[in-house]
């Protein structure tokens, strides 16, 4: 009994092993969307007055940046990673991953404790094969004008260039056609996902929109805790493009956080002082000059965004909007402060620029942290009506949905895969997915 347990699990084990490709896919877009008047954003000053006006009650900031509408055309590549259970792909269903802010594709199959953070894992163990994108502007995907250029809609015509490409069996690293095809996002990537239901309702059969509600009113606080900086200063040898070899040696002994903190503590007693460890990485460790030696070992070749593209300025601010305390293991939460990526002006001039309902007719889940920030304000509970919860007033939106579900994960903050039961609210989805004519 116990060795055919075992053995059971083994097999298990075996079966859920996935196979991975990287690949780029090129895609061509139009994209009616804003011309902004540009503002500067070359310095860390320029990102706080951006803040200000951003998030000043007084305008909507949008609106006076807005010169003119355009239709965007252009040829971009899509960085993406597919994959599927090993011995091949199974079935016609396909999960397409989008990205929220602050992330890029990696967001899905995080390595961390050996994969145990990973969606990509847990779906592909119930058979199904993934497609996760960087989104356009962002990662290993074309980079291009942060006002102008890498829009929400922009990066909307692209995930659905995309979906129809897998549909038609386009892609040639993949070489197979998929019948249906599911759009699972994350926070802005889930702002996408409605709004690719929205603007071509027939071009998905499901959405899993995580890490979101259709309350946009806890956004000014969101970027105020942000408390923007320039990417790239911010993380000036991965964001930016600090090639140079004395700015490299420079920033080498700090290389990571251990070698930060014993290279600390070596100056501070040559001046006498004497610093235990954790002092010194509490000083240290959660600020801007964690961010500042991030990327001597990450890449060889900078991502060098130009100036406009934004991110917040420490790990302080990244678990003051994404993380909930004692619920998350702060070595991963660092991980993801040191592999984080930026935001353009354009993407956070139009977040809430998307369609205002959906005629999409297929099923609509919403998984969103109990205690999400940025879309429940802290609890998405609290909804002070007789409605279940903040995410669930969402239906509403969705007036033609088979089935709309709200989902609220316990313990959880907006940043769901960095939390410790990040793989429950995984399958929660998947056997959702089943119980909805999606299953792989
Ligand atoms: C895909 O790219 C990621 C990130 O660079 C890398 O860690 C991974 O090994 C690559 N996977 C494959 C199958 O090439
Ligand atoms: C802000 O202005 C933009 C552009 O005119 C508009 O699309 C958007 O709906 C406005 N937002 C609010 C909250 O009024
Ligand atoms: C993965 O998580 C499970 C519970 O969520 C835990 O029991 C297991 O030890 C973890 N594995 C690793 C490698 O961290
Ligand atoms: C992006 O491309 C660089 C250079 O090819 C590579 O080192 C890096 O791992 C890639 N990252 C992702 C997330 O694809
Ligand atoms: C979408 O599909 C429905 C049902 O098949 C069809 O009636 C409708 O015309 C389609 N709409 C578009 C825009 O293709
Ligand atoms: C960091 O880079 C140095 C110099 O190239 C190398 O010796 C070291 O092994 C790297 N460390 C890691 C963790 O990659
Ligand atoms: C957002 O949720 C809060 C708290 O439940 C509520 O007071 C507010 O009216 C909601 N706003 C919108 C636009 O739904
Ligand atoms: C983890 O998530 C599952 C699924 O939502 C839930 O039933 C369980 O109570 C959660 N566990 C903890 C420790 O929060």
């Amino acid at each position: 009994m116990v060795v055919s347990t075992f053995l059971a699990l083994v097999l298990a084990g075996f079966a859920a092993a996935k196979t991975c490709t990287n690949f780029t896919i090129p895609v061509d877009i139009s994209s009616r969307q804003g011309v902004f008047r540009k503002v500067p954003l070359d310095v860390n000053l320029d990102a706080s007055a951006f803040m200000l006006e951003f998030t000043n009650i007084g305008q909507n900031y949008t609106a006076v940046l807005l010169q003119d509408y355009q239709t965007l055309k252009g040829s971009y590549k899509i960085s993406a990673k597919f994959c599927h259970p090993d011995g091949g792909i199974k079935g016609s269903v396909v999960q397409v991953l989008t990205h929220g802010i602050g992330f890029d594709k990696t967001y899905w199959d995080l390595s961390f404790n050996n994969y145990n953070y990973s969606y990509v894992e847990v779906a592909v163990r119930e058979g199904y094969s993934t497609l996760a994108i960087d989104r356009l502007g962002i990662g290993n995907s074309s980079h291009g004008d942060p006002f102008n250029v890498i829009q929400a809609r922009a990066e909307v015509e692209a995930l659905n260039v995309i979906t129809t490409k897998l549909r038609n069996g386009q892609i040639p690293e993949i070489k197979h056609s998929f019948d249906k095809v599911v759009h699972v996002g994350h926070s802005f990537g889930s702002v996408q996902s409605y709004w690719l239901s929205s603007l071509y309702p027939n071009n998905t059969d499901g959405l899993i929109l995580t890490g979101w509600s259709a309350n946009g009113s806890w956004l000014p606080a969101t970027i105020a805790g942000f408390n923007l900086h320039i990417a790239r200063l911010n993380q000036p040898l991965r964001l930016g493009n600090t090639l140079s070899q004395a700015a490299r040696r420079t920033f080498r002994p700090w290389s990571s956080g251990g070698e930060l903190i014993r290279g600390v503590q070596f100056l501070l007693r040559s001046i006498k002082v004497s610093l235990s460890t954790k002092d010194i990485w509490n000083e240290l460790g959660t600020t801007e000059v964690a961010n500042l030696i991030t990327g001597y070992n990450q890449t060889d070749i900078p991502l060098n965004y130009p100036p406009g593209y934004l991110t917040w300025s420490d790990f302080t601010a990244n678990v003051g909007a994404f993380l909930l305390p004692g619920h998350y293991d702060i070595a991963l939460g660092l991980v993801a402060e040191s592999t984080k990526q930026p935001v353009t002006a354009g993407e956070l001039l139009t977040i809430g620029s998307s369609p205002p309902s959906s005629s999409f007719s297929g099923p609509v889940l919403v998984v969103t942290g109990r205690q999400d920030t940025i879309f429940c304000g802290g609890d998405c509970l609290a909804t002070g009506t007789d409605a279940a919860s903040i995410p669930a007033e969402a239906a509403v939106l969705f007036p033609d949905a088979s089935a709309f579900e709200a989902y609220i994960h316990p313990d959880t903050a907006h940043g769901i895969n960095v939390h410790y039961n990040a793989s429950a609210a995984y399958e929660v989805i998947q056997s959702w997915l089943g119980a909805h004519d999606l299953g792989a």
